[in-house]
């Protein structure tokens, strides 16, 4: 059996991992899309979904980009080719790595804008520029922002520029030490936020708006909403944990590295949450108020509290250190494919990645002003990014890699990667084959319209289907041609 590649760099610390990959996931997502996404979709049916999907697809799927990433030590698109190439497949499995690849660059172009807006929140708070402000000076505060596209693309090229200044930097000395002391920042302040949050007079209210759970409440479009919001807040399926995972040391347990991960990052989400909805709540606000509720409806409830602007301060301070671990880790395939399979230092591919980026990035925070008028079926270039990417490219990739890690690699390679107990790996191996993919094709069929699911009714005759689905797989997977060459070999 060829065994894993040589690595050529390595976190340096034990932590190095954990903390990058849950700076990675722990970003806008979790503070900005999370709670408005809630409020949109009626609030705990969503909640509940978004779990599930975390836990039946979100987590296996992680496990296999971090086991892709260890296993093939390098980019996606080196390191899904060379595993499959192990696997004796052809070089055509790396377009799964293209595409992940192309997904995280896209989703930073857009990505990048919204941190605009957080670094610029920070900035108000900061120099008093919101103090005194009514409902209606907010909302014209919001719009005149981003009506001007000096102001909104200074902001986004700011975030650019830092964010490849600690990607060029390098892996040990660029990502792993700034998120070595930004991770624990944003804890501390996080911690502080809740604690404000509990005395704001609103705590039970925002505590009931995420947990009661009324299935029936959530539409189609929230079912998918939902999906594909756990792919976008753990990071899948664009690069960003893949290419992490190739830095992983060789001894470092896969499973448990995932857990700590998605656990640390549903939890950041659900704290926001908390932190968020009874501001709101106390000040009679509307939770559904879109992607504005963060930078309109919030800043405005805190400004009616005792020393809301410190805490406005110190929270749109956590909210641009989430989204600047995050952007690193969107951008970071591409510079590694840039160095290591053309051959370009890091600081250039850094920086030439950086310009495109931030071309394309400037038309997305054009939507806002100039742009206005150029849409497409309604829809802005931002809002086509962020469609395409997090409704499509993500849960897509997604099924890709499950299927692949299931199907087309031999299973010894997963299973020495992920170095499981038997048990534990055939729970995996189920998942990865039937529950994940099942789970995004029925949302995919659904929010086509082909078919409605009702979670509360239907869940007996899911179940039935997933059986169907496993009995069907496994009884025709050893009998495929080549599948049962690969699996003999293992
Ligand atoms: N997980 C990040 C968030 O929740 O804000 C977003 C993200 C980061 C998506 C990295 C994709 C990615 F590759």
């Amino acid at each position: 059996m060829t065994s894993r590649q040589q690595p050529k760099t390595l976190w340096l610390g034990r932590w190095g991992f954990i903390l990058a990959a849950t700076g990675s996931a722990v970003g806008l997502g979790n503070i900005w899309k999370f709670p408005y996404m809630t409020g949109e979709y009626g609030g705990g049916a969503f909640v509940l979904v978004y779990l599930a999907c975390i836990l039946a697809v979100g987590v296996p799927i992680m496990m296999v980009e971090i086991a892709f990433g260890r296993r093939g030590r390098g980019s996606p698109i080196d390191a899904i080719r060379r595993v499959a190439q192990e696997s004796g497949r052809g070089r055509g499995w790396s377009l799964l790595g293209w595409m992940a690849m192309l997904c995280g660059f896209l989703i930073l172009s857009f990505y990048v804008v919204v941190a605009g807006w957080a670094f610029s929140y920070l900035w108000k708070t900061v120099s008093g520029g919101l103090a005194g402000s009514s409902v209606d000076d907010m909302a014209a505060i919001f719009a005149a922002n981003n009506a001007n596209p000096w102001v909104l693309g200074f902001w986004s090229t700011l975030v650019t520029v830092a964010t490849m200044f600690i990607v060029g930097t390098g892996v040990q000395k660029g990502i792993e030490r700034s998120v070595s002391w930004m991770m624990p920042g944003m804890v501390v302040m996080l911690a502080i936020m809740i604690g404000y949050a509990v005395f704001s007079g609103g705590f039970g209210q925002g505590v009931a708006f995420l947990f009661s759970f009324d299935l029936g409440s959530l539409s189609s479009e929230g079912l998918l909403a939902a999906l594909g919001h756990a792919f976008f807040t753990l990071s899948l399926a664009s690069g960003a944990i893949l290419t992490y995972g190739a830095y992983l040391p060789d001894h470092s347990s896969i499973a448990r590295t995932t857990f700590t991960v998605a656990i640390a990052d549903t939890l950041v989400a659900l704290m926001a949450g908390l932190a968020i909805f009874p501001v709101i709540f106390a000040n009679g606000m509307d939770p559904a108020a879109g992607p504005g509720l963060l930078f309109m409806s919030l800043p405005l409830a805190f400004q009616a509290m005792p020393m809301g602007m410190l805490f406005a301060a110190i929270f749109f301070l956590m909210l641009s250190m989430a989204a600047l671990t995050s952007a690193i880790s969107m951008i970071e395939a591409t510079v590694a494919w840039l160095n290591e399979s053309r051959g370009i230092s890091r600081v250039t591919a850094s920086w030439s990645a950086g310009l495109v980026l931030w071309t394309l990035s400037t038309l997305a925070m054009l939507s806002f002003n100039v742009g206005a008028e150029w849409t497409l079926a309604g829809m802005h270039v931002f809002d086509w990014l962020d469609y395409l990417t997090s409704r499509f490219m993500m849960p897509l990739g997604g099924l890709g890699m499950a299927l692949m890690a299931g199907f087309v690699i031999r299973n010894a390679i997963f299973r020495s990667e992920l170095g499981l107990s038997p048990g534990s790996y055939s729970a995996w191996l189920f998942m990865v084959r039937y529950v994940s993919p099942l789970g995004i094709v029925l949302i995919f069929i659904d929010s086509l319209g082909l078919v409605s699911l009702d979670l509360g009714r239907q869940w007996p005759w899911l179940l039935a289907l997933l059986a169907l689905f496993t009995l069907g797989g496994e009884w025709l997977t050893p009998r495929f041609g080549r599948q049962r060459i690969v699996q003999g070999r293992s």
